[in-house]
């Protein structure tokens, strides 16, 4: 009998994601000691921090773009540690990656298209009151209004607020369960900036868990449920959205007494 097998959780308290333990490196580089993380379904958690502190890492990490060196990733009580990335984009995630990298020589529906590749049901794709892909694809249209008067452009001529929603969407098509998006406010007007965090709780809202990569605490904190802090690749910081925001060490960041 295997004694170390794990009890199992009542899915009501299980995590949709957890990292435990994670110490990560670039070569002898290490970026994350002893990094503790978790999301429940349906929670807006934001991992905020300064430069260099990890952000972007963390999300390779659970991508299975970087595997680390010590630590477990598990996604709904299932490790996923050392997966290839396919596979642990077809347990549910979608990601919104920094500086949206879209593909600027393709349409904006070829783009939001390119999404759902790993889905199934395509054959049915151009019967749209029957089909899955074509029922989101629809969806997404209503709530980015502005792809869908520019669908046939190409997504490298869209403004940087229009391809953060381009990338938003192509995210969507895949129909996650959790969405991890880093810095997705980065560089926007202060219009599309409301509008990237309107559409994160809308979406949140028909129940997609969602991890935001931000530097800024003061707008990640606002829509967040919870948040954690990072600097230098250690977790300094973490509680309620509310709590974070009026945490002397936050204050302190916002007036530049202090660093993340
Ligand atoms: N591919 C890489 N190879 C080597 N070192 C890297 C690589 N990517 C990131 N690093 C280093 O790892 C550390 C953490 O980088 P990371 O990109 O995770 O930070 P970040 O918190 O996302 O920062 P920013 O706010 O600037 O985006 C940095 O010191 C960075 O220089
Ligand atoms: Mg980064």
């Amino acid at each position: 009998m295997n004694t170390t097998a794990p009890v199992p959780i009542p899915t009501a308290q299980r995590p949709l994601l957890q990292l435990q333990k994670l110490d990560s490196y670039y070569g002898a580089v290490q970026v994350h000691f002893d990094l503790n993380l978790q999301l429940h379904p349906g929670e807006i958690v934001c991992l905020l921090g300064g430069n260099a502190s990890g952000k972007s890492t963390t999300m390779k990490v659970i991508l299975g773009l970087l595997k680390p060196r010590q630590g477990t990733v598990t996604l709904d009580g299932v490790n996923v540690t050392g997966w290839p990335t396919p596979r642990i984009i077809r347990q549910g995630i979608a990601s919104v990656p920094e500086s949206r990298r879209i593909f600027a020589q393709m349409t904006v529906q070829e783009n939001l298209l390119m999404g759902a590749y790993q889905r199934s049901g395509w054959a049915t794709f151009w019967h749209p009151a029957t089909d899955a892909i074509h029922t989101d694809y629809e969806r997404i249209l209503a709530l980015f209004p502005r792809l869908k008067d520019r669908l046939h452009a190409r997504g490298g001529s869209l403004s940087g607020g229009e391809q953060q929603m381009l990338a938003f969407g192509r995210a969507l098509m895949s129909r996650p369960r959790l969405i991890v998006m880093d810095e997705p406010t980065m560089g926007l007007s202060p219009l599309f900036v409301d509008r990237v965090l309107e559409t994160i709780q809308t979406i949140n809202r028909q129940g997609i868990t969602v991890l935001m990569v931000e530097q800024n605490a003061n707008l990640a904190l606002q829509i967040a449920h919870r948040g954690y802090v990072l600097q230098n690749g250690r977790i300094v910081l973490e509680g309620n959205a509310a709590e974070l925001l009026h945490s002397p060490e936050i204050q302190d960041a916002y007036l530049g007494q202090a660093n993340f």
